[in-house]
């Protein structure tokens, strides 16, 4: 039914995993401010309180009671099973995506498995946590490795691979979103001035919901298989 399918998930896709999101009660963005944690200018102001907020959420993420829930699972089985072509977009820095099996996707606020280098831009998988040890191995002198997060005011990740699939999908689903963070909020914008047909899946409606032609209410663990069944079974969801 569908040729061309594009996802976009966010924390609440990985909150039955465990993983904080950001907006929701008990949220992040309760006990951080944004500007300290998630901006250039508060990575220069106080690196150590920068370096401490992504060391926190690298050991947990790290630690094995966190771990890929079906919602993940469900999507790695769409990316695999799917005739069509597929895409996932992820605002989500974890790897639970990929720890439940999913190969192709495109972290557009970057990832906390890794650092990356000031200078050459270029990426390592920590082995460590950041702080002034942690150097890159590309330049000379070697430079303090920053988080690969993407921050407030920096361009986000893969935006062209982005709008060409949005400009071409026929189904976009959003899942475990606040819809509340541009460019992301907007591609429901995009998909359906190009004719597809738009789901969300949220707990809650969240911003940009009356956007969506389509609501699925309820956790993305229960809903999220449910949905990868009728699409792989080639019925429509409208
Ligand atoms: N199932 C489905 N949805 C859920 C679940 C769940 N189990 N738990 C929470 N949600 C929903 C909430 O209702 C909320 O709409 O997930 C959403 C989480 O919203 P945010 O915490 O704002 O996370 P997100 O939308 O990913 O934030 C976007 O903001 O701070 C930046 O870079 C950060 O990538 C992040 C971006």
């Amino acid at each position: 039914m569908y040729r061309h399918i594009v996802v976009l998930t966010g924390a609440g896709i990985s909150a039955e995993s465990g993983i904080r999101t950001f907006r929701d009660q008990h949220g992040l963005w309760e006990e951080h401010h944004i500007e300290d944690v998630a901006t250039p200018e508060g990575y220069q102001r106080d690196p150590l309180l920068v370096e401490r907020f992504y060391n926190q959420r690298w050991e947990q993420l790290k630690s094995d009671e966190v771990a890929a829930n079906a919602a993940h699972v469900a999507l790695a089985r769409l990316e695999a099973e799917f005739d069509g072509e597929f895409m996932l977009i992820t605002q989500n820095v974890d790897d639970l995506h990929e720890r439940g099996g999913s190969r192709k996707l495109i972290h557009m606020h970057g990832e906390l498995v890794k650092g990356r280098c000031p200078r050459s831009r270029q990426t390592f998988l920590l082995r460590e946590p950041f702080g002034p040890d942690n150097l890159c191995t590309c330049c000379i002198p070697p430079q303090r490795l920053r988080p690969h997060i993407v921050w407030f005011g920096e361009m986000p990740f893969g935006m062209d691979r982005i709008h060409d699939s949005l400009e071409r999908c026929d189904l976009f689903i959003a899942i475990g979103t606040s819809g509340t963070v541009y460019p992301a909020a907007g591609f429901v914008d995009i998909a359906n001035h190009h004719g597809a047909q738009t789901v969300e899946i949220n707990l809650l409606p969240a911003d940009r919901h009356s956007q969506f032609q389509w609501h699925l209410t309820g956790a993305a663990g229960a809903l999220v298989p449910r949905l990868v069944e009728t699409l792989l079974s080639g019925k429509s969801l409208c």
